[in-house]
C-alpha cells in the first residue's frame, strides 16, 4: 500500500521488514518500501514510525537512507543501519522479518553532486558512513576518483570498512582507542589525504563535533566541505521547526533553517559552528529574528 504526499517526491508506505542482521554495534535492516528508490538521492533519509499501532510514541525516527533497489525479490526496498540508543530505536532493531513498519522517504535534500569529474574524499563517523556508499557509486559513475575516511570510537562502531574498500579508490580508517586502522580522528588524517588526493570536494556524515572539525581541515586544504548533520528531528517535514539550526545564506546573513528540509546536507563553511556545541544550538545574536535585548 502507497501514498504519494501530494506529488511532492515522498511517498508513505506500508513497508515490512526483510532481514534484521547484527553488523558490529549496529543493526542492518532491510525494509520493503515500493516506491522510494525511483525517487531517493544519495544524502536523504527516511522517517520510520516505531512502537507499532498502538504505541504512544508518536514521532517517527530519522535515519539515513544506506541504499535503496527499485526491484527485486521483494519489490523495491530502502536499508538503513540502526544504532540501537532509547525506545525508538530498541524497538527497530528488535524487528524480525515480516513485521511491519511505516515508512515515510525520501526526506531532505540530497547530497550536491559535481558537474564535472574531481577527486572527492567521503568521511564517515559511526553509523554516520551508512549514506556514503551509494554517494561513492554516484561520484565513480560520473568519473570521480574517491576516497575514504571512516572513523568511530572503537573497531565495533565502524561501519562498511569492507564495503568501502569496494566502493572507494582509497579507504583510511581511523579509531579513537587504536582498536583497528589509525588511532585519533578522522580530522587528524583527512588533510593528507585531501592533499594526497587533491579533492575538491569533502562530503561528510556524522557527530556534529566531527563535522565541524572537517569543515575547518577542508577549509584548510582548499576544498569545500558538503556535511549532513544528525540534528533532532521531531517531525522530518518541516513543520515543528525542532531540528533548526543556524546556517549563512549565500548574501552573508546567517538564519535558523529548518535541518529536515533545508538540510540534511549543508556546504559546512556556511553553517554557524561556533553557535552549535554539547548537545545545544543557539540562536546567533547576528541571526534574522535572534531575540533583541528588551524585545517581545
Ligand atoms: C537525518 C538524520 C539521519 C540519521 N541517521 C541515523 C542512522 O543512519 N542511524 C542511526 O542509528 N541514527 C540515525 N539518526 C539518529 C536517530 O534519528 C536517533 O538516534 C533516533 O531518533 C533516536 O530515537 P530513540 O527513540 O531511540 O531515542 P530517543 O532519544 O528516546 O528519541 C529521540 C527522538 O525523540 C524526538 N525528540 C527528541 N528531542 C525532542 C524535542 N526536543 N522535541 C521534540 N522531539 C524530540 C525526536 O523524534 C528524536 O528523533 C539520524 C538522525 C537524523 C536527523
Ligand atoms: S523536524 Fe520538524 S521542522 Fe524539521
Amino acid at each position: 500500500m502507497s501514498a504519494s504526499a501530494g506529488g511532492s517526491g515522498v511517498v508513505q508506505v506500508a513497508g515490512e521488514v526483510v532481514a534484521n542482521r547484527r553488523v558490529g554495534a549496529y543493526h542492518h535492516l532491510t525494509i520493503v518500501a515500493p516506491g522510494v528508490a525511483e525517487l531517493a538521492r544519495p544524502g536523504q533519509f527516511v522517517a520510520l514510525a516505531v512502537g507499532g499501532p498502538t504505541s504512544a510514541n508518536l514521532l517517527r525516527r530519522c535515519f539515513s537512507l544506506h541504499k535503496v533497489k527499485a526491484s527485486g525479490t521483494y519489490g523495491g526496498t530502502l536499508d538503513v543501519v540502526v544504532a540501537a540508543h532509547g525506545p525508538g530505536t530498541q524497538w527497530l532493531t528488535g524487528l524480525s522479518a515480516h513485521d511491519a513498519v511505516d515508512v515515510v522517504a525520501p526526506l531532505g535534500r540530497p547530497f550536491p553532486l559535481p558537474a564535472e569529474p574531481v577527486p572527492c574524499v567521503l568521511v564517515g563517523g559511526g553509523y554516520g558512513s551508512a549514506p556514503l556508499f551509494w554517494l561513492a557509486e554516484a561520484l565513480r559513475e560520473r568519473g570521480c576518483h574517491v576516497e575514504m575516511v571512516l572513523g568511530a570510537a572503537s573497531e565495533d562502531r565502524l561501519f562498511g570498512v569492507v564495503e568501502a574498500r569496494r566502493s572507494a579508490d582509497g579507504v583510511t580508517v581511523t579509531t579513537d582507542d587504536g582498536s583497528a586502522g589509525r588511532r585519533g580522528w578522522v580530522s587528524d588524517v583527512l588533510g593528507e589525504v585531501v592533499d594526497r588526493t587533491g579533492a575538491g570536494v569533502v562530503y561528510a556524515c556524522g557527530p556534529m563535533g566531527m563535522l565541524r572539525s572537517v569543515t575547518e581541515v577542508a577549509q584548510a586544504h582548499g576544498a569545500v566541505a558538503q556535511v549532513a548533520v544528525e540534528e533532532s528531528m521531531a517531525c522530518g517535514i518541516g513543520v515543528c521547526m525542532t531540528c533548526v539550526m543556524p546556517v549563512r545564506g549565500t548574501d552573508g546573513t546567517t538564519r535558523m533553517v529548518r535541518s529536515c528540509v533545508e538540510g540534511p546536507v549543508f556546504r559546512g563553511d556556511l553553517v554557524r559552528w561556533d553557535a552549535i556545541g554539547g548537545g545545544i544550538t543557539r540562536v546567533p545574536e547576528d541571526a534574522v529574528g535572534a531575540p533583541r535585548p528588551g524585545g517581545h
